[in-house]
């Protein structure tokens, strides 16, 4: 979380830090700030709230320069106020940074014990007077960022500018990304490729325990124990990304209306779709030969990896393992060597996701990255990359990047059956030609946008809301919910509609809404004997389901929305669109700030 840029120019570089922080605003925007130095002297703006606030504030007081930094923030120590917005000064130096200090009071005392004051309530102030401190007793700026890092317990990406040294900028990486961009005379870094388009697309990734020295003629690059390292700059392919949100209201809606574009590229990566069948790809994972497949996620991957379980053992036959990464990574789960793990994360940048990866790849496991970001760690980390090809996806709240993923991993479930030869050639054909489809049904799907609209109004005005469903469709329950509160903030939960009667019945009443989604398939019936017991109890339905289980429901619902029938093997991801479309409706009627909702980030790089 948090976004980092920096930038040693021939130009005025305040404007262009924060054209790069508007590509980064996705990894938080509570507050936001950007240092530069202007003949000598440190000088900085910092707004809370949006960029847009910092913006303002730059056009009534501009800062010149050709050197500084820039960072928008995901609060973690301090509340999101000016104070706690970087970059931090010290004496002789500014400070962002991206990550969590974890021995940061044990340094604040001994920095306060050294007398100095302390503005804010961040980790990230300790390391500025940290460095500081070093500068006074008298080593160089490089010194002192070396000996301070080395100090620094924790996960952190940093960038540093000095006082007086108008050709110096120190970054160090240490667990979340960050990027070094090649420029013609000129330098930058950045928390991603994405935030260094404009500029360059020539790109060195600092790896963990990196640090780097960079002057407008180039980067040197040390390892922790101050020995250079060679770092190959790569070509990113990121391109200048057009973050425009065309006609729409919201990046949301336009993400949710081009998926059955997308979700055509995705799949025209693993099947050959004019012979049925799948397509040579690219991966280390040897489906026939594994016992065992373990996945691990977070938020909406792990409710996509969820419905990959389904898949890949009712139709490939392969058990799967699948857990939210926060949890997987300090299981101390036992793995066989010869096995492989999936992790799937729409940044690929995700900390807990990439801490399961280390801890499998440690393990001997044979490693599968499901990303969207080709050129993150985890996508670096991984011995296969499944790209999901979703493009850039902007709403914090994940769309077509769900969608995406369940399109590669219903694709690779049709290769686990092919390699370990659990359906016949027809079958996989039939797999295929389902999938083909998808395209055309999920245009379709998207019609009821209208009725949902209407669906959505009254939805606003409920407190609660539970969503129920079984087989692949509790994954999407859980999902529906996640995609509710997330961004209209009314509290949600999805469960599986045979564990109602566990529990959660009691919260029934006339007053709580009740989604259920319940395609026509081999557990249609059992979900209308769930519902026959909500309305029992006075409960709402609002039923999503098929042109066969409309027919089929003899339970009165407040409203059911009609997908169309589709084969079974694909209904979750037809079924993810009126889910989406609710939760974005309704959170246009509750005025919430849809794209950016609070107290989230598009990536989560911290634990
Ligand atoms: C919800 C959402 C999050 C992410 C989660 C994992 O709409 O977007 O729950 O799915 O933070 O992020 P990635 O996929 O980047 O690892």
């Amino acid at each position: 979380m948090c976004g980092i840029v920096g930038i040693i120019g021939k130009r005025p570089v305040a404007p262009l830090l924060v054209d790069a922080l508007k590509r980064l605003e996705y990894r938080g925007y509570d507050s936001a700030g950007v240092a530069t130095l202007e003949e000598g002297r440190l000088d900085r703006r910092r707004a809370e709230g949006k960029l847009a606030n910092l913006e303002a504030k730059l056009n009534e007081e501009p800062l010149a320069g050709h050197i500084g930094i820039g960072h928008t923030r995901w609060a973690t120590h301090g509340v999101p106020n000016e104070t706690n917005a970087h970059p931090h000064f010290s004496a002789k130096i500014a400070i962002v940074h991206n990550g969590i200090i974890e021995n940061f009071a044990e340094l604040r005392d001994e920095l306060k014990g050294a007398g100095y004051a302390f503005a804010s309530q961040t980790d990230t102030e300790v390391v500025a007077h940290l460095v500081s401190s070093l500068v006074a007793a008298g080593r160089t700026p490089t010194e002192a960022a070396h000996e301070a890092i080395g100090r620094l317990r924790g996960a952190f990406a940093i960038a540093m500018l000095f006082e007086d040294e108008d050709d110096l900028l120190i970054a160090a990486r240490n667990g979340p990304p960050l990027a070094i961009g090649h420029g013609e005379g000129e330098m930058y870094i950045g928390s991603d490729a994405i935030a260094l388009s404009p500029f360059t697309d020539s790109i060195t990734y600092l790896e963990d325990g990196d640090w780097a020295v960079i002057r407008s003629s180039g980067a040197e690059i040390f390892d922790g124990n101050g020995q250079t390292v060679a770092r190959q700059a790569q070509k990113s392919t990121t391109g200048a990304v057009v973050v425009d949100r065309g006609n729409y209201r919201h990046f949301m809606q336009k993400e949710i209306i081009e998926q059955p574009e997308v979700v055509a590229h995705t799949l025209a990566y693993y099947l050959d779709l004019a012979n049925g069948a799948p397509k040579q790809i690219d991966s280390a994972i040897d489906f026939a030969s594994i016992s065992r497949l373990s996945i691990s996620a977070c938020g909406t991957a792990y409710y996509a990896g969820l419905i990959g379980k389904y898949w890949f053992e009712r139709y490939a036959r392969l058990p799967v393992d699948i857990d939210i990464a926060s949890e997987f990574r300090y299981r101390e789960m036992p793995l066989d060597k010869g096995d492989a793990a999936l992790f799937i994360s729409q940044s690929g940048e995700t900390a807990d996701t990439l801490a399961s990866l280390r801890y499998c790849k440690g393990e001997g496991l044979t490693i599968g990255a499901v990303v969207n970001v080709r050129e993150s760690t985890i996508a670096r980390e991984a011995d296969t990359i499944f790209p999901i090809l979703a493009g850039p996806e902007i709403g914090v709240a994940s769309t077509k990047a769900f969608t995406c993923q369940l399109a590669s991993l219903a694709s690779l479930t049709v290769h686990a059956a092919k390699a370990r030869a659990t359906l016949s050639d027809e079958a996989i054909a039939e797999m295929v030609h389902d999938l083909m489809e998808l395209p055309r049904l999920m245009t379709e799907a998207l019609k009821v946008e209208q009725e949902i609209v209407g669906l959505s109004r009254d939805l606003a005005h409920a407190s609660d809301v539970l969503y129920l469903g079984r087989d692949t469709a509790f994954p999407l329950a859980m999902e529906g919910a996640l995609k509710l509160k997330e961004i209209s903030y009314i509290h949600a939960e999805g469960y599986a509609a045979g564990e109602l009667k566990h529990g959660p019945i009691a919260l029934i009443d006339e007053d709580l809404p009740v989604i259920v989604i319940a395609p026509f398939d081999a557990v249609y019936e059992k979900t209308v004997s769930n519902m026959q017991e909500v309305a029992a109890r006075g409960g709402k339905i609002i039923l999503i389901t098929d042109v066969r289980g409309a027919a089929a429901s003899s339970v009165d619902t407040l409203k059911t929305i009609v997908m169309p029938d589709v084969p079974n093997f694909i209904a979750p991801i037809i079924y993810a669109l009126p889910i989406q479309l609710l939760a974005y409706h309704t959170a246009v009627f509750m005025g919430t700030d849809v794209d950016q909702p609070r107290n989230l980030a598009k990536s989560v790089t911290v634990e």
